[in-house]
């Protein structure tokens, strides 16, 4: 607990910025999904069963055996994170004058493309970039965008990503009827297909859910189609793993396999353990069989609609449908007196966080809006994310976040925007300081 009057000093010493607060200093921690979810008493099990043998340790096959039940790739390469895979891969295949199209670009993917030189580009549905528009499948790819690049630019462009569920765009779901025609446009053009496979499962259930014909197919079974449609992925354990950290790379092709797992070992380990002890991989395996099941997921995604059918009812501007694994508050919507450059995605976000200690995360014009040639100009939203830790919250907690925002969204007239007074070269929003306008 702290006072408001605590907090108002933590966040001016963290230079408005909410990565750079102690976490202390944070009373719900809504930032990330990521590796902060609680573990399962079988997973804290498995870690127990961890073997730390150097090469060809048994819990790595354990994992392999694991990851390869729901994605049959080939080769699985294991990472300390997604953003390693990322980095590896992208080190192997991008490079000046190429593209990589994707639904829409995570941060550290984007950033990842870009420091090997090539280019990223977003090709969602349009309704994806409108938060109010209900559509099932917001995540899904623009087919004829992602064929127009590609009878153009085709020879530059080595793989196509598609991310489940897209993040940036409001943790929204990718069916399986826009994979296939995905798929069907990959083949005609000779371009391999990878996942960013982070929220798998999730999307998956929104598959079963709300795509005709899939309501009677397991989860696995609707995972495996999938992979299927694919010839690799990246992903975080740290997500759908349902684990505190961890990740892989995996594929089909052999030659690429071989040139990543080189990298690997430069950078993350031997490749029957990548960046991770034993027991981590155990941990993984085991979350990887907990998060395919119904209960597990049903549970999931009702707790955060829960929150965001809320602030809807509230009436503060969510994107809908409610995403997976975190609520959207539309900032540009909420603070219509605050330009995009004065980044109104800040303002609620340092708004949230003085008013009563919930910290969440600004996907917008902070995070997007800065080029590489060091130009900036307004991202295609400015969101702010609630993202829901796995197994970790109670409904107690969240009904206090939603007293939060509605404080907030009573005085939102008399918040102002931010100036940014230090930022790196790229992935500006972790470290960057901020100054409050006016
Ligand atoms: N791809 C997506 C879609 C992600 O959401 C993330 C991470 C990554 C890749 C990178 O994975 O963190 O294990 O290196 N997303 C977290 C988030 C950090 O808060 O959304 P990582």
């Amino acid at each position: 607990m702290t006072s408001r009057e605590e907090r108002s000093r933590a966040i001016r010493a963290a230079g408005w910025n909410l990565f750079s607060l102690h976490a202390d200093d944070v009373l719900i921690d809504l930032l990330t999904d990521s590796g902060t979810g609680a573990m399962s008493r079988d997973q804290w099990a498995a870690i127990q069963h961890g073997d730390e043998s150097y090469a060809g340790s048994p819990s790595w096959f354990v994992f392999l055996e694991s990851v390869q039940e729901l994605f049959p790739f080939r080769h699985v390469i294991p990472t300390h994170q997604g953003r390693a895979a990322e980095k590896i891969l992208f080190s192997v295949i991008g490079g000046r004058g190429k593209v990589i199209p994707n639904n829409t670009h995570f941060d550290t993917t984007r950033a990842n493309v870009e420091a090997s030189g090539a280019e990223a580009v977003d090709l969602v549905i349009p309704e994806g970039r409108q938060p109010s528009l209900i559509h099932p499948f917001k995540g899904n790819m623009d087919v004829a965008a992602l064929e127009a690049l590609l009878r153009e630019r085709g020879s530059d462009v080595p793989v196509v990503f598609v991310t489940i569920t897209n993040n940036s765009g409001g943790g929204q779901p990718v069916s399986l009827r826009n994979l296939r025609a995905v798929r069907e446009v990959c083949t005609r053009y000779g371009v391999p297909l990878f996942l960013d496979g982070c929220r798998f499962a999730e999307n998956a259930w929104f598959v079963k859910t709300r795509e005709e014909g899939q309501a009677d197919r397991s989860i696995p079974d609707i995972v495996r189609e999938f992979a299927s449609l694919a010839d690799g992925m990246t992903m975080s354990a740290k997500k759908d793993g349902l684990a505190n950290i961890g990740g892989w790379l995996a594929l089909n092709d052999d030659t690429w396999a071989e040139a990543c797992r080189m990298l690997l070992i430069l950078t993350e380990g031997f490749p029957t353990y990548g960046g991770l002890a034993g027991r981590d991989l155990e941990a993984i395996a085991q979350g990887l069989r907990e998060v395919v099941t119904d209960d597990y997921l049903r549970y999931r995604i009702r707790s955060t609609a829960y929150l965001g059918e809320a602030l809807d009812a509230a009436g503060v501007p969510v994107v809908r449908p409610i995403g997976g694994h975190a609520v959207y508050i539309d900032a540009r919507a909420f603070l219509p007196h605050i330009p995009p450059l004065e980044y109104p995605g800040q303002a609620l976000a340092v708004a949230l966080y003085v008013e009563g200690g919930i910290r969440g995360c600004e996907i917008g014009t902070v995070m997007f809006g800065r080029h590489p040639d060091g130009s900036e100009s307004p991202a295609a939203m400015d969101l702010v994310r609630l993202a829901i830790p796995r197994r970790t919250y109670t409904q107690s907690h969240v009904d206090y976040a939603i007293e939060v925002v509605r404080a907030v969204a009573s005085r939102a007239g008399t918040l102002r925007g931010y100036r940014i007074v230090e930022q790196p070269a790229m992935l500006r929003h972790f470290t960057a300081r901020f100054e409050p306008l006016g």
